[in-house]
């Protein structure tokens, strides 16, 4: 089957697509000639993920999914959360985002956090959500120069290295995002 990705960041891809076996085709927005700025405006992740969904299968009538991933650190009840993108401002500036967090948690015992994704799939023009949690902790500094967005500051439960210490592969043995991309391959592949 062909099931089209709504998304623009070629990290979720080139994560997402390193977990996808043959059988499913993986298509990307350019592929079905999507340009256009995905909104993302709800107040919750579900609702983030549901909406780009939406947008894609509403203009473009193809099977699709869209993902959206947020940083919970208890110490800051939860924020960045669903405000993890544009948490430092509107520019979803990666060093910005982090420099604010690591300011925000200078002398905070409390380190304690998760990322959250959830996958929106629209199928046959049924929607389904999966959500994938991983505990870890917020580092006192960065650390690594793989992944993207705040991995160089999220150690995930049981390691010692920061997501961005990790390969890929690595990531994605542990990661929010390969255990909601699990749910999904399993519902996919019990139909
Ligand atoms: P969004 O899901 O694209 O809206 O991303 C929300 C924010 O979380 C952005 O700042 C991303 O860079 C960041 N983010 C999303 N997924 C990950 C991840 O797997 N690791 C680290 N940061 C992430």
């Amino acid at each position: 089957m062909e099931l089209v990705f709504a998304t623009g960041n070629a990290h979720k891809v080139g994560e997402i697509a390193a977990l996808i076996p043959p059988d499913i085709q993986l298509k990307s927005l350019a592929d079905i000639g999507c340009t256009d700025d995905l909104p993302e405006t709800s107040p919750t992740i579900a609702g983030n993920a549901l909406q780009k969904a939406r947008y894609v299968h509403e203009r473009f009538g193809v099977h699709c999914f869209a993902e959206d991933t947020g940083l919970e650190i208890d110490a800051l009840q939860g924020r960045p959360g669903v405000y993890s993108a544009r948490y430092a401002g509107p520019g979803k500036d990666d060093a910005a985002n982090i420099a604010l967090v690591l300011k925000q948690m200078q002398g905070v015992a409390n380190r304690s956090a998760r990322f959250r994704t959830v996958i929106a799939l629209i199928l046959d023009g049924q929607e389904h959500l999966f959500e994938g949690v991983v505990e870890g902790h917020i580092a006192e500094a960065l650390a690594g120069k793989g992944g993207f967005g705040y991995d160089p500051i999220f150690i995930p439960q049981g390691e010692i290295r920061s997501f961005a210490q990790m390969d890929l592969h690595t990531k994605n043995t542990i990661s929010h995002r390969a255990k909601a991309t699990a749910m999904l391959l399993d519902f996919l592949h019990s139909r």
